[in-house]
């Protein structure tokens, strides 16, 4: 297991390591209120879909046990909590796990509601904190299903039967509580030996690859190599037999009834260039990232998000010695600050351009009919 964590938490205390600093600094924010919480998932010191719910879901645990709640009866304190829920949930709309997170947590404290005050409390930050443990029991899973699965029907090994993958956007130790989604099922492919090369793009805007997923694959010692999202179609090309890609592993904010999958923006055009190239697409979901409320991805609400994630960079500075200089960062245009800006955050992959969803619960091929179907490892939520 890594030893990275995005996320450290004791009853009562809080912590979240601030993303925007790395690669270059670690410093862990302390998160004791749903505003705080709110705050740091808009300004995305805390990314990726599980970790954004973990956070939301620990930081009313905090606040609670703190004693925020200042309601003596039973309904008020459930009123009080389900507010609380309500406004973090408007923190950021595409990720569905922050909102099936509310759904379950709100579910909870109706069944103890009879109880009075503090059993309502009790059990709703037992409930937050069984999120949180169970999330990287999750991901082990999501490693193991998606690795056996991968080597089962990769197109094109290495002569030691290894496999090359692409990922996008960052799905490890950082976006979660622990071992990672898509970066999971990387991490497992290498610790069981069978992967040759990873390649994970930068993925422009926000950069979540070249600052969080190649700094996770570096420090677990995974052979990988960084591209500009633009590099893709020329890697899948140009690589030839025994190093070409087999797969490309991708994580998921929303995956709806049909399969289709909202992701980082980029993703829809990997799965393009990976049929094209014959490449297999992969996506890696828990089923806590699963809505099967949404029938198709058309009605999926896509963040945009502001001009300046475009025209302007934050990185450390480097010396005339080509050294970083991890103590001074420094904000720098990198467009003209009056362009017009289109900023979709994500976009959505359409299910016929997907060969498998690894959930905890297994892998979901699709059917016949040409459309993924829950129902098997969903049939108390179907
Ligand atoms: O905008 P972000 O950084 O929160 O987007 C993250 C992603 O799109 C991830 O790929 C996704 O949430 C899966 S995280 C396991």
């Amino acid at each position: 297991m890594s030893g990275l964590q995005a996320i450290r938490y004791s009853r009562g205390k809080l912590e979240v390591l601030d993303q925007l600093r790395l690669p270059h600094e670690h410093h862990y924010d302390l998160v004791s209120t749903a505003e705080e919480a709110f705050d740091c998932i808009k300004s995305m010191r805390v990314r990726g879909a599980p970790a954004i719910a973990i956070v939301a879901a620990l930081a009313h645990a905090v606040e609670l046990h703190n004693g925020s709640c200042g309601t003596s009866s039973a309904e008020d304190t459930v009123s009080y909590i389900d507010s609380r829920l309500d406004y973090l949930f408007l923190s950021r709309p595409t990720a569905v796990d922050l909102g099936n997170a509310i759904t379950s947590l709100k579910a909870v404290i109706r069944e103890h509601s009879s109880q009075g005050k503090d059993a309502i409390i009790a059990a709703y930050i037992a409930a937050a904190e069984e999120i949180f443990r169970k999330d990287t029991e999750t991901n082990l899973l999501i490693g193991e299903h998606g690795a056996k699965w991968l080597m089962a029907n990769a197109p094109i090994k290495s002569a030691e039967d290894k496999v090359s993958v692409l990922t996008h956007c960052n799905t490890g130790s950082l976006a979660t509580s622990g071992h990672g989604t898509a970066l999971g099922i990387i991490r497992s492919l290498f610790t069981g030996g069978d992967l040759h090369h990873a390649f994970c793009t930068e993925t422009r805007p926000y950069n979540q690859g070249s600052r969080l997923t190649a700094f996770e694959l570096v420090y677990e010692g995974i052979p990988a190599t960084l591209i500009t999202d633009s590099m893709a179609g020329a890697l899948f090309a140009t690589r030839k037999q025994e190093s070409s890609i087999a797969a490309v592993i991708v994580g998921a904010d929303r995956v709806v009834r049909n399969g289709d999958t909202a992701n980082k923006i980029g993703t829809y055009a990997l799965a393009v260039l990976a049929r094209h190239h014959g490449i297999k697409f992969i996506v890696a979901a828990p089923t806590t990232s699963i809505d099967l409320q949404t029938e198709t991805g058309s009605a999926i609400k896509i963040e945009e998000r502001k001009p300046e994630e475009l025209t302007q960079i934050t990185g450390a500075v480097v010396g005339t010695d080509g050294k970083v200089d991890i103590t001074r960062s420094e904000r720098v245009a990198i467009a003209h600050q009056d362009v017009g800006v289109w900023n979709p955050a994500f976009d959505v992959t359409p299910a016929e351009l997907i060969d498998a969803v690894v959930t905890e619960k297994g892998v979901v091929e699709k059917g016949a009919s040409g459309v993924f179907d829950f129902r098997d490892i969903m049939p108390e939520r179907w």
